[in-house]
């Protein structure tokens, strides 16, 4: 979709997962909300648009892009090579890695992916955690649709462990005094907002009003609106 096919439209259609605060999730009120969304909102602003928030399966956010049903996918995304060869990236927007999450009553306490060898451990289809534990042999991996039903498990001691980013992780752990942190894996990883490979001018719009964000101060209020 061009800029101008948008505005015709009169909505910018974003996707993303909301099971990922304090990125995007639902709130009492049972609206998706969060860091990401407030992005979002302020590109369709800029459009002079409204916002259409879909909600897909982690996985499916890609192909939703490349089949047009959505105009981008702003999901706590970490930009990969694997995934840009499919779909384009804007600039780097948030550093994170990846936490174990455990139970604190278990004692048990991984200090490293290696130490999740022979355990169950729950993580999202698709995202970055699932590929580094299942780049490991011997860990029993349990892939969820959403992280909800990742923590879930791990409160029913169905799970081990949750493999997970490291704010959301901090997110759930916050939420749920049951659950801890065991150890945060140096992963280096940055979200990127996504659009359908190729479209150039939305991708430039997208970096533009990230780079007005930040020179302005907006982005910075936005981290700590969410982050505190
Ligand atoms: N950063 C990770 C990835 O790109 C996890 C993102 C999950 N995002 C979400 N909205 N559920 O794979």
């Amino acid at each position: 979709q061009t800029l101008t096919q948008i505005k015709q439209r009169g909505k910018l259609i974003v996707g993303t997962e909301p099971t990922f605060p304090p990125f995007e999730f639902v709130d009492e009120k049972n609206q998706v909300v969060g860091f990401d969304i407030d992005i979002a909102m302020e590109l369709a602003k800029r459009l002079g648009v409204k916002l259409e928030i879909v909600s897909l399966p982690f996985d499916s956010l890609i192909p939703a892009l490349q089949q047009g049903k959505i105009d981008l996918a702003i999901a706590g995304m970490t930009i990969t090579k694997e995934r840009a060869k499919v779909v384009d990236f804007s600039k780097p927007y948030f550093e994170a890695n990846q936490a174990i999450v455990v139970r604190k009553d278990s004692k048990f306490e991984p200090k490293k992916l290696e130490d999740l060898v022979g355990q169950k451990v729950a993580v999202q289809l698709g995202t970055t955690g699932d590929l580094v534990v299942s780049d490991i042999t011997g860990i029993n991996v349990v892939r969820f649709q959403k992280f909800t039903d990742a923590f879930l498990e791990l409160q029913n001691g169905r799970v081990d462990a949750v493999v997970l980013d490291e704010a959301p992780a901090k997110a759930y752990v916050k939420k749920f005094s049951k659950f801890s942190i065991s150890s945060i894996v140096d992963t280096g990883e940055t979200y990127g907002i996504a659009v359908k490979k190729g479209n150039k001018e939305l991708l430039n719009f997208v970096n533009q009003t990230l780079d007005i964000m930040k020179g302005s101060g907006q982005y910075n209020k936005l981290l700590q609106k969410w982050f505190e």
